[in-house]
């Protein structure tokens, strides 16, 4: 009986280290399974006189119960560890106060850009896009813009890297908005009434300038549409943005892809050096625009006997400037968290049409 015994202390010694349940299975299987050592002595008895059975067996009985008792036991320990283990790091004081999470906030330009795109959508325009890279033909030729006007300098420009031998045509990153125009027009012909928001790019940096801005672009194209309906369409707008009656004066101008052309201004009152918009009898300049030049429709394929319209085109930022007395330009774009926190928008807190701006 003594290798039973070293077996018995093996087993015990093994099961009360064994660190896991996968350790405790194989000492199991080892023992107790089929071909564990206790089984294989289990099938010795049958070789055994029946006096050497009668003392053996309840031996052999016994240590298996023995055994699996002990296994049962450090299984249940263990589970006890583990469950240990977890109070011990899973644990949470309910009594503490809670911690401060900041939220971002929405960038002016993109607030003002949502609350422009609402109110033209409220007028039946919808939204159209173009890429900020352009050929020079959609940003300049097709928009009537001559190859020596000034701004096509590249002092003014931002024109694309070509390798010497590189014959592409030159792109730039687009100057306004107008290009999307042609593209428009291109793709869906006319009637349309569409305005396109997005980044345009111009060679210029000081306090009222950044070499990156936004414009909001406008067309209209219809059988009958005249300066009267782009009046009538700019009054709506810029009433319902400010939230109080505002009048426009028209200014004759000169864009190369419209005639007649026009600066438009909004009425203004500056009061001690407050700017207040839609009172008093200054005017404040805020887009271009006029009658789409028949050579911009030919360019986009609309034909100028059937059809005419209205263009225009005007700085979001400016406007959220206006809107909202934000006084620096530069500071749109210096990424600066508390200027952000300072004058960026709350998520849920976006003036909508629906959710009452005064018309
Ligand atoms: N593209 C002009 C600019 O960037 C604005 C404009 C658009 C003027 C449409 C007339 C018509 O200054």
């Amino acid at each position: 009986m003594d290798g039973l015994d070293a077996l018995k202390k093996k087993y015990l010694d093994g099961i009360l280290a064994a660190a896991d349940e996968a350790a405790l299975e194989d000492l199991r299987l080892s023992a107790l399974g089929k071909k564990g050592e206790v089984a294989l002595m289990m099938r010795e008895l049958g070789k055994m006189t029946p006096e050497q059975r009668q003392q053996t067996g309840p031996v052999l009985n016994a240590l298996k119960d023995e055994l699996n008792s002990a296994l049962a036991a450090r299984k249940a320990a263990l589970g006890d560890a583990v469950l240990e283990e977890r109070l011990r790091t899973e644990w949470l004081d309910v009594t503490l106060a809670g911690r401060h999470r900041r939220q971002g906030s929405i960038h002016p330009v993109s607030q003002v850009t949502e609350e422009v795109t609402a109110i033209f959508a409220d007028l039946g325009f919808s939204v159209a896009e173009g890429p900020q890279i352009e050929s020079d033909w959609y940003n300049f030729d097709a928009l009537n813009i001559p190859p020596e006007h000034p701004t096509r300098t590249e002092m003014d420009t931002f024109y694309m890297h070509r390798d010497e031998g590189d014959n592409r045509p030159p792109h730039v990153l687009r100057t306004h908005t107008s290009p999307v125009q042609i593209r428009h027009m291109q793709q869906y012909g006319a009637p349309c009434r569409i305005i396109a928001p997005g980044r345009v790019y111009r060679a210029d940096y000081d306090q009222t300038h950044t070499p990156m801005f936004h414009q909001i672009e406008g067309l209209a194209l219809g059988a009958d549409l005249s300066m009267a309906n782009l009046k009538w369409v700019l009054e709506e707008f810029f009433s319902a943005f400010f939230g109080i009656s505002v009048k426009t004066r028209f200014r004759a101008s000169h864009f190369p892809f419209t005639e007649p052309s026009a600066e438009v201004d909004i009425q203004c009152s500056w009061d001690q050096g407050q700017l207040k918009i839609g009172e008093g009898d200054d005017w404040m300049e805020v887009l271009g625009s006029g009658m789409v030049h028949p050579k911009v429709l030919k360019a986009g394929g609309v034909d100028p006997d059937k059809f005419q319209g209205f263009a225009f085109g005007m700085g979001i930022d400016r406007i959220a400037m206006l809107k909202y007395g934000i006084p620096d330009l530069r500071a749109f774009f210096d990424s600066d968290l508390r200027w952000l926190r300072h004058y960026g928008f709350a998520a849920l807190d976006q003036p909508t049409l629906h959710g009452g701006v005064s018309r």
